[in-house]
């Protein structure tokens, strides 16, 4: 089994997380990655104060274990965060702040109330800013992820946060979907994986099918780095934009996001219509590059099992092979 300081610090059996989705309500996603023996988190972006609580509820009906509750800085509501807090989840995890909200406070507040601190950042200074302000996780999250992300691949900034915040531990997300992300993540010095996309082709993800079909007929390069979801919905985010499918409700509006300013309340309406009846052309699907690794739904927790499998037979049988036997004199080198 693959253990790492990750688990014991947050007292989990898997390095393993659910990336908080603030668009996915679903405590059975939730508590299926926990009672796998991963970390589950329920994105609490856009609920209220009682849909906190009643969220929370819900996923301690189904495990014990512990799980994550998601805030994004930029957008915190007080009510709702004090609610949060209140409960006292196991983690409490951060992502998107403004360069100037303090993001000391939210950290001391979530320890004060007993939790551990998991910072979710898409480059070098942000991820340090996030370390000395006490965050006891820090989750590198590449470009390739679904969702806001930032400029950087995942290859270059994981090993350049481990290095930036050592000796706190750090996970990859954004482009892993399977145990070789696992594995690759482990060897560029992280301590474990935060996967979105996967979780989103999920039995216990609440998409309408058609989506999650179209993240499993993904070939991977059919996503759009875009600010078309943010505009459509009517929001500004903190320095990103959002990797989507490249359907066509975004091509539609690629290189005319003028116009859909113009007429965001039309396209709201319409996105909202689609979403219901699963027309997955004209809304947009928020998803990694890893789409192209994902060739099924399949329940959380058999996610999670399989992810954790094919990494340790990658450490186990794989990679020892491709070792030349230790002679006397490389060993001497090695230990000088
Ligand atoms: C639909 C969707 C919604 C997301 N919402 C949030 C959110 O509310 N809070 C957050 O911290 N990250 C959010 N993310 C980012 C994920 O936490 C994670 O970093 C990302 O999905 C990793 O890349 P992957 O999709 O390739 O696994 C979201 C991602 C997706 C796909």
């Amino acid at each position: 089994m693959i253990r790492t300081p990750v688990c014991d610090l947050l007292g989990i059996d898997l390095p393993i997380f659910l990336g908080g989705m603030g668009s996915i309500y679903s405590p059975p996603l939730v508590a299926a990655v926990s009672n796998a023996g991963g970390l589950g988190a329920m994105g609490c972006h856009s609920l209220t104060a009682e849909q906190v609580h009643a969220g929370t509820a819900a996923i301690r009906q189904q495990t014990d274990k512990p799980f994550a509750l998601n805030f994004l800085i930029f957008d915190l509501v007080e009510e709702s965060f004090a609610a949060a807090l209140a409960l006292k989840p196991a983690v409490m995890a951060f992502a998107w702040p403004r360069p100037e909200q303090d993001i000391k406070s939210c950290i001391g507040r979530a320890h004060a109330a007993g939790c551990k601190v998991t910072f979710m950042a898409g480059g070098v200074q942000e991820a340090k800013r996030a370390a000395l302000c006490g965050a006891d996780v820090i989750i590198a999250q590449g470009t390739e992820g679904g969702g806001h992300v930032g400029w950087q691949a995942s290859m270059a900034l994981v090993p350049m946060v481990v290095d930036a915040v050592a000796p706190i531990p750090v996970l990859a997300a954004g482009g892993i979907a399977d145990g070789r992300g696992l594995a690759a993540a482990l060897a560029l010095g992280a301590d474990g994986v935060l996967l979105g996309t996967r979780f989103l082709a999920s039995d216990e993800s609440p998409l309408h099918v058609n989506f999650k079909q179209a993240i499993v007929e993904s070939d991977g390069h059919d996503t759009l780095l875009s600010e078309i979801p943010d505009i459509a919905a009517g929001k500004v985010w903190p320095g990103a934009m959002s990797r989507s499918r490249r359907n066509r409700f975004i091509e539609r509006w690629a290189g005319r996001e003028w116009a859909l300013r113009q007429r965001q309340a039309e396209a709201l309406a319409q996105i909202r219509a689609a979403r219901e009846i699963g027309d997955a052309d004209e809304a947009p699907l928020s998803m990694g590059q890893d789409a192209g690794l994902i060739h099924d739904i399949a329940p959380a927790g058999e996610i999670v099992r399989r992810i954790a499998a094919e990494a340790e037979r990658i450490l186990r049988e794989r990679l020892p092979h491709m070792l030349q036997p230790e002679t006397g004199a490389t060993a001497a080198r090695r230990a000088s």
